[in-house]
C-alpha cells in the first residue's frame, strides 16, 4: 500500500482502545510516521502503543491525559511538541457515555460529561492548531455520535448535548481555520462494539445493514478525513451507522 501518511504525525485522545486505537492503527498501516495514543488509562495506552509500533513500524507513544483537566492537556501537547517534529492530525476521541436518568442529572454530573466530551475536545483543538497553523496544514477529526443527530438511544441527555455541541463546534472551527489550511470534520458513529457499549442491550433493530458497527468501520472514515483526499471537505459530520440515520 502507498505510504500516504509518511512524514505525518498524529495525536489521538482516547487512543488506548476502541475507536481511537483502531484509527491510529489504520493511519499507521498507511504509513504514518508517528502517533501519540493519549488516554486516561495510561497503562493501556502504553501497551497499545508498544503493540502498534511492533506491528507497523510507526513510532508510537502511550501517554496519560485527563482531557477534563486543562493542565493535563497542556502537558500532553508540550510532550507532543518536544517529541514529534510536527503535528498534522488530531483525533478527538476521548469520551464518556453516561446513562444517568434526566431526573438525576445534576450540575456535577452534567459538567463531568461536558468537560470530557466537549470542553476537552475544544482545549485539544486549541493546542493542536498552534503547530498546524505554523505548518499551514492540519486535519482535526472530532468523534461525535448518532446521539448528536437523534438524541441518545440509551445514553443520557448530557451525552447527546455534548456530542451535539461538538458537531456545532466542528462547523465553527472549520470556518475560522480554513484560511490556515486546517480542515475540521466530525464523524457520527452509530452503535459500535467497544468497551463503551459492551454491557448494554443495543440491538440491530432499525439498522438496515443488520449489524452493529465495528471499530474498523469508523477507522477507515477517520483515515479518509485525515488524508489528502478530503482536502475540499470541512465542517462536515459524516454519519457511519449502517443506515440507521441518514442526514
Ligand atoms: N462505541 C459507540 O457505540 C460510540 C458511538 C458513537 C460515538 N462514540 C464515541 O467514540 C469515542 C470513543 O469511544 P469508544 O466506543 O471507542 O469507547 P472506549 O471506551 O473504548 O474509548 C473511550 C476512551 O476514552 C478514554 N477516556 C475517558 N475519559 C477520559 C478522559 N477524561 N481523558 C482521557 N481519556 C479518557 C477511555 O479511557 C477510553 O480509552 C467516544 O468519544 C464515544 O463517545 C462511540
Amino acid at each position: 500500500m502507498e505510504k500516504e501518511f509518511e512524514g505525518k504525525y498524529a495525536l489521538v485522545t482516547g487512543g488506548a482502545g476502541g475507536i481511537g486505537f483502531a484509527a491510529a492503527r489504520e493511519l499507521a498501516r498507511r504509513g504514518l510516521s508517528g502517533v501519540i495514543l493519549a488516554d486516561m488509562n495510561a497503562e493501556a495506552a502504553e501497551k497499545s502503543a508498544a503493540e502498534l509500533e511492533a506491528a507497523t513500524g510507526c513510532k508510537c507513544w502511550g501517554r496519560y491525559v485527563d482531557v477534563s483537566s486543562p493542565e493535563s492537556i497542556e502537558e500532553l501537547f508540550a510532550f507532543a511538541a518536544a517529541t514529534m517534529p510536527g503535528l498534522h492530525i488530531l483525533v478527538n476521541c476521548a469520551g464518556v457515555c453516561p446513562v444517568t436518568p434526566v431526573e438525576e442529572l445534576d450540575a456535577a454530573k452534567w459538567d463531568w460529561c461536558m468537560n470530557i466530551n466537549l470542553r476537552g475536545a475544544h482545549l485539544c483543538v486549541r493546542e493542536a492548531i498552534k503547530p498546524m497553523k505554523a505548518q499551514h496544514w492540519g486535519r482535526i477529526i472530532n468523534i461525535a455520535s448518532l446521539a448528536a443527530r437523534i438524541g441518545g438511544i440509551a445514553s443520557s441527555v448530557s451525552y447527546a448535548a455534548s456530542k451535539g455541541g461538538l458537531l456545532a463546534a466542528t462547523k465553527s472551527y472549520a470556518k475560522v481555520l480554513a484560511k490556515d489550511g486546517i480542515n475540521v470534520n466530525a464523524v457520527c458513529p452509530g452503535v459500535v462494539r467497544t468497551a463503551m457499549t459492551a454491557n448494554t442491550a443495543y440491538t440491530c433493530d432499525g439498522i438496515p445493514m443488520g449489524r452493529l458497527g465495528e471499530t474498523d468501520d469508523i477507522a477507515g472514515v477517520i483515515a479518509f478525513l485525515a488524508s489528502e483526499d478530503s482536502r475540499y471537505i470541512t465542517g462536515c459530520g459524516i454519519d457511519v451507522n449502517g443506515g440507521q440515520y441518514m442526514s
